[in-house]
């Protein structure tokens, strides 16, 4: 798995100091409330499992799970959700929790969604973003790491399910995902 790896972005230790500055960010913006943390399917479970220990106000987290089509290291904006979250967030503050913003498609239909449902507030908070994708006028509203137009594994990010359990987040040599076919269904 390793020699797949061309640079270490972020280390374990990198990751859990900005996890912990996001937190304290959180606990701020949100003194005095509740919140509902939705997590978006797989990557970005172990940002969530860690960014929720951080956070000191009362909440409540639940996990939606959307799929794009396209190739599988670009995202084609088509997205749809595999799994909803099953608690009302009417009158809640909710926060998103994503792995990564790329196009923005992804986090823009999510908001789009979510924001139908007439919650009082709807923040994002995200672990990555990489901002020279973008196709969509988007920005989170909480992010970890800005990065180049690099595709990156690790810490719940994955190459076709795979790299998800490295502690790090390091970018794949290009070879690695080279030979990908340009169709088929993705799951995020
Ligand atoms: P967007 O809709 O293009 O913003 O893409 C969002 C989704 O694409 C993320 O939730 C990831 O699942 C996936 N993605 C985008 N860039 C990367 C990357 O560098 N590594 C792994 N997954 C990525």
């Amino acid at each position: 798995m390793m020699q797949d790896l061309a640079e270490i972005l972020f280390s374990a230790e990198e990751i859990a100091a900005r996890v912990k500055e996001l937190g304290n960010q959180i606990n701020k913006d949100y003194e005095g409330k509740e919140l509902i943390v939705v997590g978006v399917l797989k990557g970005s479970l172990m940002f969530m499992a860690d960014l929720i220990r951080e956070i000191k106000v009362p909440l409540r987290y639940d996990l939606i799970a959307v799929s794009s089509y396209g190739a599988s290291t670009s995202s084609s904006g088509i997205v749809r959700i595999i799994k909803d979250i099953d608690v009302s967030i009417q009158n809640e503050h909710v926060l998103i929790i994503e792995d990564i913003v790329d196009t923005g498609l992804t986090l823009r239909y999510l908001i789009t969604t979510l924001s139908s449902r007439q919650p009082a507030s709807l923040k994002s908070c995200v672990l990555l973003d990489k901002p020279s994708r973008r196709k969509t006028e988007i920005a989170p509203d909480y992010s970890g790491f800005v990065i180049p137009d690099k595709f990156v594994v690790g810490y719940g990010l994955d190459y076709a399910q795979r790299y998800r359990q490295l502690p790090m987040i390091a970018a794949l040599k290009p070879e690695v995902y080279s030979t990908e076919k340009n169709s088929g269904k993705e799951e995020n």
